[in-house]
Formats: C-alpha cells, structure tokens, sequence
C-alpha cells in the first residue's frame, strides 16, 4: 500500500523512449542519464529491460537494501552474467558460502598486512614515474591502468609471478573487463553467442587468463614450502587460509575463482579513482600546490606505511575523488520477498540500483557537489549522512579492498605528485566514460618536473 502522502509509483526518470526506455541513455551518456537522477530522492524508476528497475537516491533507502534489511535483497541478475568469468568467487556468491570465503580471504586485507604491500605500491609507481621525461604528454588513464594491474598482480602473487605470466594476464585482462561489461548490459542476452571477432577475442582472452591464473596457483602450491619463511603475498596467504569450523583449506577450483575475481574487481576501479584524481589535481593549481607542500614537509621517499597517516590534505584529495568521481559502476539487487521501500510496495524479483555517484552527488548532503573540494573532509566539518557517501558499497558485501585500495591510491598520488605535476595537454578533451566502472578517457596530461615548494 502506498503510504497517503506518495502516488501509488515511484516518478519515472526522464527521457524514456518507447520500447527500448532509458538503455540508450545509459549506453550512450551514462555519466549524464546518472547525474539527471540525483533530481530525484529517495527513489525513481528506470526502463532498461522489460520491466522497470528502481534507482535508489536517498541515503536512507540505500542503507536499508544494503544493511538493515540486506536478508530482503540478493545480487541482482547482471551478477548471473558474470558467473561465467568470476565463477563462484566474493563478487558473485551468496549467503553461507559467501560468507565462508569471505572469512577466509579476509585476513590477506588486514591491515598488517596492507601496510607490507605499500612498499610494492611505492617501488611501482616510482618506476612508473621515472619512465616519464619532462614535457612528454602521457595518456593519464592508460598508465594509471597498466600500474594499478602491476599492483595487483604483483600483491597478489609477487612470489611467483614470472614475466611470461604477467604478460599474459596485462594482456588478457581489459579484453576480459570490456567484455564482461558489454555482456552484462545486453538486454538480448543473444549478442555473446555469435561469432564475431570482439566475442572470439574475449574468449580467447579469457582462455589466456585462466590458464595463467591455474599456473600460478600449481607453481604456489608446489614451491610454498620455500617461501615458509618469507614475507607471505596475498596468493600464499589464501593458499594458507583455514576453514574456522571445517579446518578445511580452499580448492584450487574456488582459489581460481577468488583471484580473477581480486583481479577485476580490483584494477579499473583504483586506476579510474587515480586518473580522476589527477584530472582535477590538474584543474586545481592551488590544491596540487597544497599537496605537494605537504609532501615536501612530510614524505620522505619511498614512501613507506606509517608516513601515511601524516598525508591529510592528500588523504582528503582521494576521499573527493572517490566522491565527485566515484569511479565504481552501479550495484544492483534484487528483491527476494514482497518488500516496502520510500512508502512503496514493491513485488519479490523486483530490482533496485544503486550507484555511489548519484548519491555524491545530492546538494542535500554534499553543498556545491560538483565542486572538486579535499576540505569538506576536515574533521571540524558535519558528517555525510549514514549512507550517503558509500564509494566501496556497505553491509555484507562492503568491497574487502577497501583499505588496499585507499592505501593505493594515496601512495600512488604521493609518489607520482612528488616527482611531477601533471597539467591538461593543451586542446585535449576529457570525457568521462561509463562501463563496469567510470574513468576519464582521453586524460592527456603534461608531465612537468616539480619547482621546489615555497
Ligand atoms: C577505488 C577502488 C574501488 C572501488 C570504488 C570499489 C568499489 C566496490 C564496491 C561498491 C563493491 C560492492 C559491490 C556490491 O555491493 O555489489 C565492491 C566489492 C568488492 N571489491 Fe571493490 N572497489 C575498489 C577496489 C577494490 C580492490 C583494490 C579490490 C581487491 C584487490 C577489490 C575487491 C572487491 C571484491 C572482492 C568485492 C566483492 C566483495 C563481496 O561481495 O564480499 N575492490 N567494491
């Protein structure tokens, strides 16, 4: 029953056309149809697919679907698309098992743990930084990609990745997340079974990729006794992960399914958080200034772990990044039971979206939003709401690397701005793009050395 005050169905989101509803302004403009949206609080219908899937603006709404009434919802059916990639990994499972596994990869993300990888982090993006020269235009997005994945990978496995390996999955993995996404959105269902050259490809692609991933695992498993001693990776560490109850260890086929599932969800998704850093870090002389005084009073490079908590302004910078610029792609559930939501009813099976940049976005809870601002972070300043302000999800499925990728990025922003300013490439337009995570295309940016800070 809708409550006295609501009609009887939440508004539908403008521009919707006959047949195909909004899946073209989704396709084509996604940054725009979202930001449109943040018109609309708490709820507002979308037309993707035969039936209408509802866009959760309001903080409160989206807290209720994710924590205190996540026993309602189950991952939506764009999780059964990724199935076939991810298998049965974090991302994709549900309920006892989810739970079990995440149980068992957690401790590869203590913190401890993230603080050890920071020096793979800092000796990465050095190396980065070092390949560019002054006054070379470099491709801020392309680069921001191939070291995210460097990271990874090198976390991951860096005990035993061997550079034929690594080849193969730097290869293989942005023709498997643009695949992966292309699938997810096609409401035919049909398209990825025909035999066209960009279906070969990611077949192929993908093939390539599980095959290096089963690799590492056999070679792990065989020489750990050697590396007993070592300083573990995050690939040894699950190898080593128990069962609290069972006492058992995973299988190779479940380890496979974690890793590929680290591996995606865990690439794009700081490289677009980088890149979009260092796109307004470009557009705002005076905080780039404010950030490299701060880096000059109190980084010493290589940057290790326990500098970081000194880095505040630059801290600030990467929670307005995560916010302005969210550079996650929309999550999706799915109603398992009749529920109630903004005062309206909803049948089991319906879907609800949400996405972190629409609700960063609302002037109610974010004043000026599309103002690029590291200081609406200071502790002095109100709060965001509970729910408000979720670049990394909430509730039981809150991305696990939430702290790895927070440590990424400000160790990257560190190294990169210690040692160069980045400025926009006269004449290059930057447009933001959309798939299974939103990122900048076409940042050309111009790599300067760094005058000395006043
Ligand atoms: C800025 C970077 C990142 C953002 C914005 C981000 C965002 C998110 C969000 C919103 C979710 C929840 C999805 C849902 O509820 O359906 C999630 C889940 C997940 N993320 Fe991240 N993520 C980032 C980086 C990473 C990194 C670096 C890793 C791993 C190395 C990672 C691994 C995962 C995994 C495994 C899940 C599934 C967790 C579960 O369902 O239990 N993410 N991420």
């Amino acid at each position: 029953m809708p409550t006295a005050s609501r009609p009887p169905a939440p508004p539908v989101a403008p521009g919707r056309l006959p047949l195909i509803g909004h899946a073209l302004a989704l396709w084509r403009r996604p940054l725009e149809f979202l930001d449109s949206l943040t018109a609309y609080d708490p709820i507002v219908a979308t037309h993707l697919g035969p039936k209408p899937s509802y866009v959760l603006t309001g903080p409160d709404l989206v807290h209720r679907v994710l924590v205190t009434e996540a026993a309602n919802y189950a991952k939506g059916r764009s999780f059964d698309k990724l199935r076939p990639y991810l298998g049965n990994g974090l991302a994709t499972s549900e309920g006892a098992f989810h739970l079990r596994q995440r149980r068992l990869v957690q401790p590869a993300f203590h913190h401890q743990q993230i603080a050890h990888y920071v020096d793979t982090m800092a000796r990465l993006a050095a190396e980065r930084a070092d390949s560019w020269r002054p006054g070379q235009v470099v491709d801020v997005t392309r680069q921001m990609l191939e070291l995210s994945l460097a990271i990874v990978t090198s976390t991951l496995f860096s005990t035993s990745l061997d550079a034929s390996a690594a080849a193969e999955i730097r290869h293989a993995m942005p023709v498997v997340l643009h695949g992966m996404y292309t699938r997810v959105l096609d409401p035919t269902n049909l398209w990825h079974r025909l035999p066209t050259p960009g279906n070969r490809r990611l077949a192929d692609a993908h093939d390539r990729l599980r095959r290096a991933i089963d690799h590492l695992i056999h070679a792990d498993r065989a020489d750990r006794a050697d590396r007993a001693s070592g300083r573990p990776d995050l690939l040894s560490m699950l190898l080593q992960a128990r069962d609290a109850d069972s006492g058992e260890a995973m299988t190779d086929r479940q380890l496979h399914d974690e890793l590929i599932t680290l591996l995606v969800a865990g690439t794009e998704t700081a490289a677009g958080g980088l890149a979009w850093l260092f796109h307004e870090l470009g557009r705002h002389p005076h905080l780039d200034r404010r950030l490299h005084q701060e880096l000059h009073d109190h980084a010493v490079l290589p940057l290790t772990a326990d500098q970081l908590p000194r880095l505040g302004h630059t801290r600030r910078v990467v929670d307005e990044a995560l916010r302005m610029r969210n550079p996650g792609g929309i999550t999706i559930r799915r109603a398992i039971t009749d529920v109630e939501l903004g005062g309206y009813r909803f049948r089991e099976g319906t879907e609800f979206i949400f996405s972190a940049l629409v609700l960063h976005r609302n002037p109610r809870h974010f004043p000026h939003p599309l103002r690029f601002d590291p200081d609406r972070w200071l502790p002095d300043r109100p709060p965001a709401p509970r729910g408000a302000f979720v670049p990394f999800g909430a509730g039981h499925h809150l991305c696990i690397g939430e702290s790895f990728a927070r440590t990424e990025m400000l160790t990257v922003a560190a190294t990169v701005a210690s040692r160069w300013r980045l400025t926009p490439a006269p004449g290059a337009r930057v447009r933001g793009v959309m798939t299974s995570t939103n990122h900048p295309d076409n940042l050309l940016m111009t790599v300067e050395p760094r005058p000395a800070p006043d």
